[in-house]
């Protein structure tokens, strides 16, 4: 590799910023040790960026994310900005960084790292060796559908209303993903929808069930909302890869989360497919910003390093250096250190920056092996 990947880090807020400073360290311990080079730019988004220019995001960042390899993002949002008006809040930046790239494939795995199938409010029995994959379809569905707003009706009545919709493209795309992916894992796909009540889902659920008629080798099952969430705390190991649709995807990706022990675990890459050679791709924890703790470096940093991992894996195919930081943070794990939310009993429990330290030490360790 002669140039260097251009990075845009996006740190955002509350714990956002603690977790950024940990992934840029792993982006030089891989520069430092492969053949990836990186460029970092840094720049703002969420309230943050509300606080420095008024916008939650600006046209100049959405331009800088464009030309850039990938994208790195910590969190945004908090208590400071709940009370402005929707259209500029924290979370707007995200949506709209999400939408402009078209970035409309997120990929949420939830996996039960060995050393703690003990640390998840189900038994061990039940999450053990677990390995999901959530796929959500990220630009489209009721997050964007319009109109959307609140309306005055009468002086004591207002009326607030979104629009759920997806067309078949929108739809045909993302199964498409869905079921190339299921194709190299073990091959079962189950579709989650709403179809006995919700229109567009039904249409979601006629088009899904099309394009698995081209992939014959995946066993597609289809499964209603509410049975889905019961069966992944029941028994998520009856599933391998999970398409559905916007704010599904919301919802049961946070669920499938606390599986594996914490949302500070779980990274995860949002991703456009169809310009092959530059799979340009937004990748996040998906915990948020944390307020409650931010500050304190008390984060646990894992999530965010694992979306490093998933950038090099998915935006520069070097699933080998995924491989290795996933070994690197297991081994970490089973040494008995953690942070916080992860703790067990006698664990030897680490802030923020220690945990990063400690798992780049490991990586040095199986680097020299
Ligand atoms: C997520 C978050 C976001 C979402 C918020 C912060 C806009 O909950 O990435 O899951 O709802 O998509
Ligand atoms: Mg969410």
């Amino acid at each position: 590799m002669n140039r260097k990947l251009e990075i845009l880090l996006l740190p955002g807020d509350g714990i956002g910023k603690e977790i950024s400073v940990e992934a840029e360290k792993l982006l030089e311990w891989i520069s430092l040790n492969s053949k990836f080079k990186f460029s970092v730019t840094k720049d703002f988004i969420g309230g943050e960026s509300i606080d420095k220019h008024g916008l939650p995001l600006r046209n100049e960042t959405i331009n800088k994310a464009k030309k850039s390899d990938a994208i790195l993002l910590g969190a945004v949002g908090g208590p400071k900005w709940e009370s402005i008006p929707f259209e500029i809040r924290p979370e707007r930046g995200l949506l709209r960084i999400r939408k402009e790239l078209d970035l409309f494939a997120n990929f949420r795995p939830a996996v039960v790292f060995d050393s703690l199938t003990n640390s998840s409010s189900l038994k061990p029995e039940i999450i053990e060796s677990l390995d999901i994959l959530i796929i959500r379809e990220l630009t489209g569905g009721i997050y964007f559908g319009e109109p959307r707003g609140i309306e005055n009706l009468s002086n004591n009545e207002k009326r607030g209303f979104n629009t759920l919709t997806y067309s078949t493209s929108e739809i045909e795309r993302i199964a498409y993903v869905a079921f190339e992916v299921a194709e190299k894992r073990k091959k079962k796909l189950c579709s989650v929808d709403k179809a006995n009540v919700l229109e567009s889902t039904a249409l979601w659920r006629e088009v899904v069930s099309n394009v698995g008629k081209k992939f014959p080798n995946v066993e597609l099952t289809h499964m209603y909302v509410d049975n889905a969430s019961m069966q992944l705390v029941r028994d998520p190991r009856q599933f391998d890869v999970i398409v559905t649709t916007n704010m599904f995807g919301d919802i049961l990706s946070d669920c499938a989360s606390m599986l594996t022990g914490s949302l500070g675990m779980l990274p995860s890459a949002s991703i456009k497919t169809e310009n092959k050679n530059k799979c340009l791709g937004l990748y996040e924890p998906v915990h948020g910003s944390a307020p409650d703790i931010s500050g304190k470096k008390l984060a646990n940093p894992i999530a965010m390093l694992l979306s490093v991992g998933m950038m090099m894996e998915y935006s520069f195919d070097a699933k080998e250096i995924n491989l290795l930081l996933k070994k690197a943070i297991n081994n970490v794990l089973k040494s008995g250190s953690s942070t916080i939310d992860i703790a067990k009993h006698n664990d030897k429990v680490l802030n923020t920056e220690q945990m990063g330290n400690k798992i780049l030490d490991e990586l040095d360790n199986l680097n020299n092996d």
